[in-house]
């Protein structure tokens, strides 16, 4: 049965017929086109469709598209800032060289940029233990790690001028 579902996904209102079935992932990826919305494992593991629904992250594939209806959604690329300048944090990854094949990375950035968002300074603890639904297949674990750490610490040092 198809439904008519409204979302809000990076700002932009988006009016999209679902099928009753068709999960979030599907709709972000398949009907809207969005690329930076992954599927990995489709079983709530690996982390990869992660987006932040109504400012918290959840798996995309665990969630049907209608039960999205009327919500806010921010993808990895509504993380970039006007004129599409990347995020800090997605500079903090280029720089230190932890996207390697980056599949991964969309659900990383937006698990991360929740984390530091709620935890102004995490230990590398913290974030080793908040990254534990991101899988990598890379598994260039420390890269990410001491990106995100590093943008923490601007982010700190940002707040506290
Ligand atoms: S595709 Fe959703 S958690 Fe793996
Ligand atoms: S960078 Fe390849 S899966 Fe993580």
């Amino acid at each position: 049965m198809k439904h008519e579902i409204t979302l809000v996904v990076n700002g932009v209102r988006r009016t999209v017929p679902v099928e009753s079935q068709e999960t979030l992932v599907d709709v972000l990826h398949d009907r809207l086109g969005m690329p930076d919305v992954r599927y990995g494992c489709g079983e709530g593991v690996c982390g990869t469709c992660t987006v932040l629904l109504d400012g918290s992250p959840v798996s995309a594939c665990l969630m049907l598209g209608v039960q999205a209806d009327g919500r806010d959604i921010i993808t990895a690329a509504g993380l970039c800032r006007e004129g599409d300048a990347l995020h800090p944090l997605q500079e903090s990854f280029l720089r230190h060289g932890a996207s390697q094949c980056g599949f991964c990375t969309p659900g990383m950035l937006l698990t991360a940029y929740d984390l530091v968002e709620r935890r102004s300074l995490p230990s590398r603890d913290e974030i080793r233990y908040t990254l534990v639904g991101n899988i990598c297949r890379c598994t260039g674990y420390t890269k990410i790690l001491d990106a995100i750490e590093d943008y923490a610490a601007m982010r700190r040092a940002e707040k506290e001028e």
